[in-house]
């Protein structure tokens, strides 16, 4: 009989931790423990993993690497649900010894194939607040991998922008990549954003699209330009078969037969990630960062409104409305003179970093709002139409998330090492060479749906006791937890914001975490560290369940900066990995809860 769960998250905040420790750190009174890690069983007949053991076929049938965005979506009755995570990239030089064998090389890289994409696991529990376990070969469980079909949707699915030799219609592609922050929707399905795919493939810069979005030729890390020609842009016939990645994916986790999506009217840049909300008049929105330094906030607005029922037929209707709709990209405007920003984070005369915006169409009605681009080129090579309309050059868009009951949107501007060579300072990217990040709050003045916001700016990360100025809304700077480099956020059902970070080693020489935020009241931007993740991980996810008095986060590239010989971290077994004596890091899933 399991122990009545606790309910709410108390704690006192953690110290930081220093960047060359190994552990994973959690407030006292909490307890953790992996609920699935790198190659552990999740189809039926799945090996259990041994790292030195590892091949493709069972690779394909376990748990990817690198998890990023995670949920749980609890079936009704609360004991069982589908825990779904992506599986951003692989770390070559952690996963295996080192070889210059061409054959085994040449095996290896199908592994990659296997080890990226997404899962689907069920999971039980014995109460609510229990921690969770997983359900290897359960009925609803799931590998996407860089060989599973997506199905193109939206005006660019089927243009001549995107079809190959192998898919001369240009409705279905091969495999996601790159996935990296996600959201999950009302209707139950996860979204999932394909982030840095042009380092995937070799692809010659002829084109000012392959330019703007960052493709070269030369060796990639997994090498599979070398036996697939979907991955060499020089390839006769293959030329757009970058055009058919860098788009969010959704995926429907409760429906093991059906065939996962890549939404072409989100447009293609380097996704972050997606997170839907309802607008008042019922139409969904979608807001959008693409992280790259100098890029853009964007958000989708759905043609055809939410069906509220609850049957088959309502989650049918709701499962196309991304397929159709408006695709808008963000301009700040700030309230203060220019000659007020001046690049350290001082804050201007009226006190705030703050101003207005405007949402400007780049597809309008289902056609193209940029002049001189058709429908199918905006989507396809959507960063160069956003350069056309004059939008704004942000710090790096992570995660960008609508609160659940005030609306308000929160923007991690994880950091931009060349704000100021590459772009001015503006009163919403402040700072000079961004080295700790900002988080940005913004709020739609004709609702959801509309095109004119107001906006402020909630953080000015970093430590406080350090040289750089730092912004907490106000709470003093030295009560809060240093923080840098946000980068995921999520809410509590208490309203609060919370934060994970990917980067602080580099900068304030803390390992990454994950901060509660306060956004209301005397404690509004009172910075709180609640855990801390191994040397070299960033901390993702998160799933911040109250109720439950459970905290879930994926440990991402744990160990990272290591070797193969001379591991960096032991995460999270801090023993072998495997039958044999050989010892690696394994991202995973990890649960947090009240002891
Ligand atoms: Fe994969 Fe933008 O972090
Ligand atoms: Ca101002
Ligand atoms: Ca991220
Ligand atoms: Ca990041």
């Amino acid at each position: 009989v399991a122990a009545p769960a606790a309910t709410g998250l108390p704690f006192t905040p953690i110290a930081p931790v220093d960047a060359s420790v190994d552990s994973f750190v959690v407030p006292e009174g909490y307890t953790w423990a992996p609920l699935i890690r790198w190659g552990d069983p999740v189809l039926a007949g799945a090996p259990v993993f041994d790292i030195v053991a590892q091949s493709p076929a069972a690779q394909a049938a376990q748990f990817g690497y690198n998890n990023d965005y995670i949920d749980i979506i609890v079936d009704a009755g609360g004991l069982t649900g589908v825990l779904v995570a992506n599986h951003e990239y692989v770390n070559p030089d952690i996963m295996f010894a080192p070889s210059s064998d061409p054959a085994e090389l040449r095996r290896r890289s199908e592994i990659y194939k296997a080890a990226q994409g997404m899962s689907v696991v069920e999971v039980v529990r014995d109460a609510p607040g229990a921690p969770w376990r997983t359900v290897p070969g359960g009925r609803r469980n799931r590998r996407f991998t860089v060989d599973s079909p997506f199905a193109l949707t939206g005006p660019a699915a089927g243009s001549e922008l995107v079809r190959t030799a192998a898919d001369p219609e240009g409705r279905t592609v091969l495999g996601t990549l790159g996935n990296c922050a996600g959201g999950t929707t009302p209707w139950g399905t996860v979204l999932s954003g394909e982030e840095n795919f042009n380092g995937y493939f070799s692809s010659p810069a002829t084109t000012p699209s392959r330019a703007r979005y960052g493709f070269r030729q030369r060796p990639t890390s997994t090498g599979w330009e070398t036996w697939d020609k979907r991955f060499n842009g020089a390839e006769p016939g293959y030329e757009n078969e970058e055009h058919r990645f860098g788009y969010i994916v959704e995926v429907d986790p409760l429906d093991p037969a059906s065939t996962p999506v890549k939404h072409t009217a989100l447009g293609r840049f380097k996704h972050e990630g997606a997170n839907v909300s309802i607008a008042e008049d019922g139409r969904v929105v979608a807001y959008m960062g693409d992280d790259e330094r100098g890029d853009y906030l964007y958000k989708f607005v759905s043609k055809h409104r939410v069906n509220t029922g609850s049957g088959p037929g309502a989650r049918k209707q709701n499962l196309k409305l991304l397929s159709e709709g408006d695709l808008f990209v963000a301009r700040f405007t700030g309230d203060s003179p220019a000659s007020e920003i001046d690049g350290s984070g001082r804050l201007p005369q009226d006190g705030r970093f703050d101003g207005t915006g405007e949402w400007i169409a780049l597809t309008r009605k289902g056609e193209s709002a940029v002049p001189g681009m058709s429908v199918e080129q905006v989507l396809v090579h959507t960063r160069l139409a956003a350069d056309l309309v004059g939008a704004t050059k942000m710090d790096r868009c992570e995660d960008v998330e609508p609160h659940p009951t005030t609306g308000r949107v929160y923007i991690a501007c994880t950091n931009n090492s060349r704000r100021g060579i590459d772009a001015p300072v503006d009163e919403a990217n402040p700072r000079l060479s961004n080295r700790d990040g900002h988080v940005i709050e913004l709020v739609e003045s004709e609702g959801q749906g509309g095109t004119r916001f107001a906006w402020s700016i909630l953080l000015l990360c970093g430590d406080p006791s350090g040289a750089a100025l730092t912004y907490f809304a106000g709470f003093p700077p030295a009560m809060v937890s240093p923080i840098s480099c946000p980068d995921n956020v999520a809410f509590d059902a208490e309203g609060n914001l919370w934060i994970s970070t990917d980067g602080a080693p580099s900068t304030i020489r803390k390992n990454d975490g994950l901060f509660k935020v306060p956004l209301e009241g005397p404690d509004r931007g009172r910075v709180q560290q609640f855990l801390s993740v191994p040397r070299d991980a960033e901390t993702c996810g998160p799933i911040i369940r109250v109720e439950d008095g459970m905290v879930l986060v994926a440990v991402q590239h744990p160990g990272e900066d290591g070797s193969f010989a001379a591991p960096n971290s032991l995460f999270p077994d801090y023993g072998a990995s495997g039958a044999g004596t050989a010892r690696a890091p394994r991202p995973s899933v990890v649960q947090v809860w009240r002891a």
